[in-house]
């Protein structure tokens, strides 16, 4: 007991003595690429701040911070697609972040108007062709896809995926609701595979001619192409086509400042590393996603060629989800 009372003596005076406290910042990551760490690692070398991840689905994730409120340990949110960040936004759990050095890096059709959110890598919704099937040159843009000459050999992802509700809010904003209702009837009319449960099972069916023309993100394509999920992928993506619509629909990976944020000035740091051009491409050429401002480096993406974005902006897009899901649904995409 004696001994306890000296030792604990000893430590007090210590303990009184202000330490400095490793700096950190809490990121709550929708995306899920092993490849991320390796970008942060280099942010944590520049700044000296650690990088604490923990990794969710977009939709998980949004439920878990919603439920643990003011109470999260979240200081930076990561989610992609448009309709999520705009959800995430719209419940309150991001807060607004005057940086210039953001406004700097994220061109303004790729970030929240009111500075919730920054864009930091991009993705094309793409058309693939399998040439045996269909011949590309015949397409060039999403309304094609409606021609009745594609009868049987149109495939889809399901409804419930967010990517190609995008991509629909992108042409009700962008044609109005009638006409983007005309475009997804026709489409749909094209189908007749089962709607496909991922891109990358989508990809796999083209190339192997159950279909002649799908709709994907464009880097599940070129990462299937470059062989990162083997042979056998390589092999089955080697005559793909990809057509870049003109314009394309561009959607975007997207970082926030949780309004729980305790490391704030440290969550700024990071969402300005990852968003400037050299973090940005750090995130993006693992992935074969596009960094903000140019068309990465890997051959793959170089053989894609060049894109033209509409000029819809990514806030707009969130705004339209609803409406989006309401017009494929009636148009019976499953
Ligand atoms: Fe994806």
């Amino acid at each position: 007991m004696v001994r306890f009372l000296v030792a604990l003596s000893l430590v007090a005076p210590f303990a009184a003595i202000p330490s400095v406290e490793a700096k950190e910042v809490r990121v709550y990551s929708g995306r899920h690429y092993n490849t991320d760490r390796k970008a942060y690692k280099q942010f944590s070398k520049e700044t000296g701040i650690k990088v604490r991840l923990i990794e969710a689905t977009g939709i998980s994730l949004v439920e878990r911070l919603k439920r643990e409120g003011k109470y999260s340990n979240a200081d930076v949110i990561l989610l992609v697609d448009a309709a999520r960040i705009n959800n995430a936004a719209e419940a309150g759990l991001l807060q607004p972040v005057p940086s210039k050095e953001l406004q700097t890096n994220v061109p303004s059709r790729y970030r929240d108007p009111l500075n919730r959110w920054f864009g930091f890598t991009r993705r094309v919704r793409a058309i693939i062709v399998n040439p045996k099937i269909v011949d590309p040159n015949t397409i060039k843009t999403y309304s094609d896809l409606a021609n009745p000459v594609l009868k049987g050999k149109v495939c889809l992802r399901k409804r419930k995926n967010v990517y190609n509700q995008s991509l629909v809010a992108d042409q009700i904003i962008l044609k109005g609701e009638t006409a983007a209702s005309a475009w997804v009837k026709g489409m749909v009319r094209n189908v007749s595979q089962p709607y496909f449960g991922g891109d990358v099972s989508l990809i796999r069916a083209v190339g192997q001619g159950k279909c002649g023309v799908g709709l994907v993100n464009h880097y599940y394509l070129a990462r299937m192409q470059a062989g990162s999920s083997g042979k056998d992928d390589q092999n089955v993506t080697s005559n793909i086509k990809l057509v870049m619509p003109n314009p394309a629909h561009v959607n975007i990976s997207a970082a926030g400042v949780a309004n729980s944020a305790k490391n704030k000035a440290e969550a700024i740091k990071f969402i300005e590393f990852i968003s400037s051009p050299k973090g940005s491409r750090l995130i993006a050429d693992p992935t074969f996603e596009y960094p903000l401002n140019n068309l990465g480096t890997s051959k793959e993406l170089k053989a894609f060629g060049t894109f033209t974005p509409d000029n819809i902006s990514i806030s707009a897009l969130g705004a339209t989800q609803k409406d989006a899901i309401k017009v494929m649904a009636n148009a019976g995409w499953r």
